[in-house]
């Protein structure tokens, strides 16, 4: 069974970053010295194996799932159930099914924090996860356009309904800063994360910029990768671990 804080990396739209931002904020909190699970509930859409470059398998144990280790962090992903890149086409209920497997049948061990990457939406699939996951966390992601604010808006809401911790508004792709400069161009708008966290009454935790890397395949973006992303993400992952406290209980 999962235990530790779990916090959900949500948002209403796809493309905002909220595997990009839940695997840099599970490697952040690992490098501090946590215990971390992170958790690509993402059924459709997953991609956090790819994006971590994870080849390998999870194995099993007494029936159990072993889950996959990525430096100090243990993941599991839909994508590691797949064969290659073959198409998921589960209904919801199946979907909820594999949710419970994740939460139930894999043997976490100790964890002070469970990074859920989330699908987007705020559809059937989305509400039946945030109905089976009680005590959840949640950091909803937006980038700065109104567009994106608008969408995770409702997401926010959701979370509300569903009685969830909101504990706060991560704006990704908040400018861009040339390597040479230190001007900032903000090319998707302004400010749309405060305007979300002021409208869902809680606070901006981070403003990422957008960043790059020289691979021309997809950017990884990881925090190895950058010491702007580095910055962010650790000061995103204090204020985490200042919001939930590791307790005793997960100490033990
Ligand atoms: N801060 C950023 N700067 C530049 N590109 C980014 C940033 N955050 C995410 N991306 C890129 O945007 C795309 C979508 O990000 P992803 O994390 O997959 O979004 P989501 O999980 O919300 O669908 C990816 O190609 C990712 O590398
Ligand atoms: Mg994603």
């Amino acid at each position: 069974m999962l235990n530790g804080n779990v916090i959900a990396v949500t948002s209403g739209k796809g493309g905002v970053g909220k595997s990009t931002v839940a695997i840099n904020l599970a490697l952040t909190l690992a490098n501090s010295g946590k215990e971390v699970a992170l958790i690509d509930l993402d059924v459709y859409g997953n991609s956090v194996p790819k994006i971590l470059n994870i080849t390998s398998k999870p194995k099993t144990m007494n029936n159990k799932i072993i889950p996959v280790g990525y430096e100090n962090i243990k993941v599991m992903s839909m994508g590691f159930l797949t064969k290659g890149n073959d198409p998921i086409i589960w209904r919801g209920p199946m979907a909820g099914k594999m949710v419970d497997h994740f939460l139930d049948e894999v043997i976490w061990g100790k964890v002070d924090y469970a990074i859920l990457d989330m699908p987007p939406g705020t559809g059937d699939i989305s509400l039946d996860l945030h109905n089976k996951l009680p005590n959840l966390n949640e950091i909803i992601v937006t980038t700065p356009h109104p567009n994106a604010v608008h969408v995770a808006e409702r997401a926010g809401l959701m979370a509300k309904e569903t009685n969830h911790t909101i504990l706060g508004v991560v704006e990704n792709m908040s400018y861009f800063t040339p390597s040479l400069g230190t001007e900032k161009y903000f090319l998707f708008g302004k400010d749309g994360g405060q305007a979300l966290a002021t409208n869902l009454n809680t606070e901006l935790l981070a403003q990422i910029p957008i960043c790059y890397t020289q691979i021309d395949e997809q950017p990884p973006l990881l925090i190895n990768d950058s010491p702007t992303l580095l910055e962010a993400y650790q000061s995103l992952s204090d204020k985490i671990s200042r919001k939930l406290p590791v307790t005793q209980k997960n100490l033990s």
